[in-house]
């Protein structure tokens, strides 16, 4: 080993070759972004000989995080690797110093810092708690790429920390059934981003999704078998803790509630009998909040759930009550007028206020949708704001704390970059003080599941949930969309590699579609068709849990990089007319083989008129080249006729956007003018 002359002969001579550079400068493919990053020029080789030591705190936690990375290093490079954890960190490659334990149930304050320092030697991840342990080690992963020598990590010095404490993903296991392997997976994904809080959304109209020993009839009667056993649960607690997350279940009361009042619909504002929701929406039944008996049925089932879920916080849902059960409901309407309550606010304030004494007396914290939020609620409740950033500001305002989730709908297939400029501290919460910013915990992706299977899910989080994860845990600076892109697509290899489907389901969903045929035509096409945005699917035909979500626009990933890159080259026009063209004629020839495929087949039909429409635009983007490069303006005549075929393709067909209309129509008309 080195003395330590030469060793600070060494930090020196690193140091002189080292720049500090903006985040987005680095050119590294890290995400999120660490806080601080110092890049060298020199490369630790990661070969064969790789070795990982523990020093300092020890737990098992960390012997299996330090086996979990040799797996994931081995596989990303195809380099076998001991799976022994070196005892001398000497003799290490990485060395891991933990200093002390975390938090024996981790929460928002959990320190989740670390620091990571590569040399040409050796690297030293250093972090306070396990915890932070975790996250310098993705960070490590993520360095590891290959170069003209082989594997290597670079050089660097990087200390980090998260810019928010509640950093989520919500996944709806309701709607559709998660088995536990999409739960896991996508728990991984979430440790890979430094996402730290599940949130499980575990009872809907549609489904009942846990086992209640004390009141078995909510999943016998409402999951159709679909459910996690106490053990599941307790698996996959230990599961999302080994990875430094944490777990909120979610109960939602008093509406979203059906599937309880299969089992017991003595329980809701209205006689029954009741069925398993199977369509998608708002629907009437709710608890009845004027029934002692529902108090003491959820006094019992909140004590078996808050013993089973070890996070302080406990999800009580509140959202989207309609109160049409309680308004024709005699008795109801007269407790209200007996207790001075006018609206049926009123009566959900009265409800959540004495189940938030519940969830206080079995030792939790509540957390609610932004409905939870009223006057006299307790102050160490947070609320969910879904229905915009104004909520999380009076929340703040009034001593709540808060965690956006408006603008991070992952359902509603918006781009990456829409989700990525929200910041929980931007917009209407930019003008709070200090004290009250400090208030907003951070935020929450959310895959609610009424358009998505076990099949498909991991496509509609992944990759887009890795930008919103930076968003979290990044420096507010950290805001260069092109940058972003750029490493989301890498960070989105990654991610399958680490298990996740988002890549691997569009080939076989593909596959399915083109029956015995094969499906590179029809990827083409599907390339650069996304589903419709919003709320429009559900109201574009007639849905159910029990409807087949195996058409093209289940296939079809949210977001086209095909054409958004398509985009960026007519942005650019006369420098990359060459690909343009090559482009345009790939998709204007495309059909020949791709609309006989569709035809006769009973998936694929309804898809025709879009492939017929890729076609004649990419034909209209040829001819438009063709009078941009003549310098003379394109005729009017023509210039209407293709403005009628983009307005006609810009409509959404089998609930698919073409994505190409876009710098189609500005081909157009730059031609119309004769000049970009
Ligand atoms: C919600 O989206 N109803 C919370």
């Amino acid at each position: 080993m080195y003395n330590s002359k030469v060793k600070a002969l060494l930090v020196m001579a690193i140091m002189a070759t080292t720049t500090i550079l903006k985040a987005e400068e680095n050119g590294l493919n890290l995400m999120p972004q660490p806080a601080e990053i110092s890049v060298g020029q020199g490369r630790l080789a990661i070969d064969g000989t790789f070795r990982v030591a523990l020093a300092g705190y020890q737990e098992p936690r960390l012997q299996d995080a330090a086996t979990r990375l040799i797996e994931r290093l081995s596989r990303q490079t195809g380099i076998p690797l001991s799976d022994q954890v070196e005892t001398d960190p000497a003799k290490a490659t990485l060395v891991i110093q933990c200093d002390h334990a975390g938090e024996i149930i981790q929460s928002i304050n959990e320190d989740e810092s670390y620091s990571l320092e590569v040399t040409p030697q050796q690297a030293r991840l250093a972090a306070p708690t396990p915890v932070g342990a975790l996250r310098g080690i993705e960070t490590f992963l993520q360095l590891v790429h290959v170069d003209s020598q082989g594997f290597a990590a670079p050089t660097v010095r990087i200390n980090d920390r998260p810019r928010f404490a509640w950093r989520g993903l919500m996944i709806d296991a309701c709607r559709h059934w998660m088995p536990m392997d999409v739960i896991k997976r996508n728990l991984d994904g979430m440790a890979a981003v430094k996402l730290n809080v599940f949130h499980w959304h575990l009872s809907e109209n549609q489904g009942f999704r846990v086992e209640s020993k004390v009141f078995p009839k909510l999943q016998e009667m409402g999951s159709d078998g679909h459910y996690y056993t106490q053990r599941q649960v307790k698996e996959i607690i230990a599961y999302a803790r080994d990875r430094g997350i944490r777990v909120i279940p979610e109960f939602d009361m008093p509406g979203h509630s059906t599937a309880w009042f299969v089992g017991y619909p003595e329980l809701a504002s209205a006689p029954g009998p009741y069925t398993i929701e199977r369509h998608w929406g708002v629907f009437d039944p709710a608890m009845d909040p004027t029934n002692e008996k529902v108090y003491t049925f959820l006094d019992k089932l909140i004590g078996e759930m808050a013993a089973l879920f070890p996070d302080e916080y406990f999800h009580i849902g509140g959202d989207e009550v309609n109160g049409k059960q309680w308004n024709s409901n005699p008795s109801i309407q007269a407790y209200m007028r007996e207790h001075g309550m006018k609206s049926n606010d009123d009566l959900q304030t009265y409800f959540s206020t004495r189940v938030q004494a519940l969830v206080k007396k079995h030792g939790k914290k509540t957390i609610g949708w932004d409905e939870v939020l009223h006057p006299g609620v307790p102050k160490d409740i947070v609320v969910q704001s879904w229905r915009g950033q104004e909520s999380l500001a009076v929340a703040a305002r009034q001593g709540y704390m808060g965690i956006l989730s408006n603008g991070y709908y992952i359902d509603l297939m918006h781009p990456a970059s829409q989700h990525y400029v929200v910041d929980p501290l931007e917009g209407a919460t930019a003008g709070l003080t200090a004290e009250e910013k400090a208030r907003i915990l951070g935020g929450e992706a959310t895959m609610w599941s009424e358009y998505v299977t076990p099949e498909n899910v991991d496509s509609r989080i992944w990759p887009r949930t890795a930008a919103i994860a930076e968003r979290f845990w990044s420096p507010e600076s950290v805001k260069d969309v092109d940058s972003m892109y750029r490493r989301l697509a890498v960070e989105s290899r990654r991610l399958e590699w680490l298990g996740l489907t988002h890549r691997s389901y569009y080939p076989m969903m593909l596959e399915r579609l083109a029956g015995e045929q094969s499906a590179q035509n029809l990827k083409f096409l599907a390339d650069i068709v996304e589903p419709v945005k919003g709320y429009a699917r559900g109201r574009a035909r007639d849905y159910t849990s029990l409807t087949a979500y195996n058409r093209l626009v289940d296939a079809a990933r949210p977001e086209s990089d095909a054409a958004r890159t398509f985009a960026s080259l007519v942005d650019d026009w006369a420098n990359n007319k060459t690909q343009i063209k090559r482009q345009l004629t790939a998709w204007r020839d495309n059909n020949a083989d791709l609309v006989p495929l569709m035809q006769p087949n009973a998936l694929l039909q309804e898809d025709v008129p879009l492939a017929q429409d890729v076609s004649a635009l990419a034909t209209t983007g040829l001819e438009a080249l063709d009078y941009l490069e003549s310098g003379k303006p394109a005729p009017q005549a023509w210039v209407a006729e293709q403005s009628a075929l983009l307005d006609r393709a810009a409509q959404p067909r089998a609930e698919l956007l073409i994505m190409i209309v876009t710098p189609i129509r500005k081909l157009v008309e730059m031609a119309a003018q004769g000049k970009p």
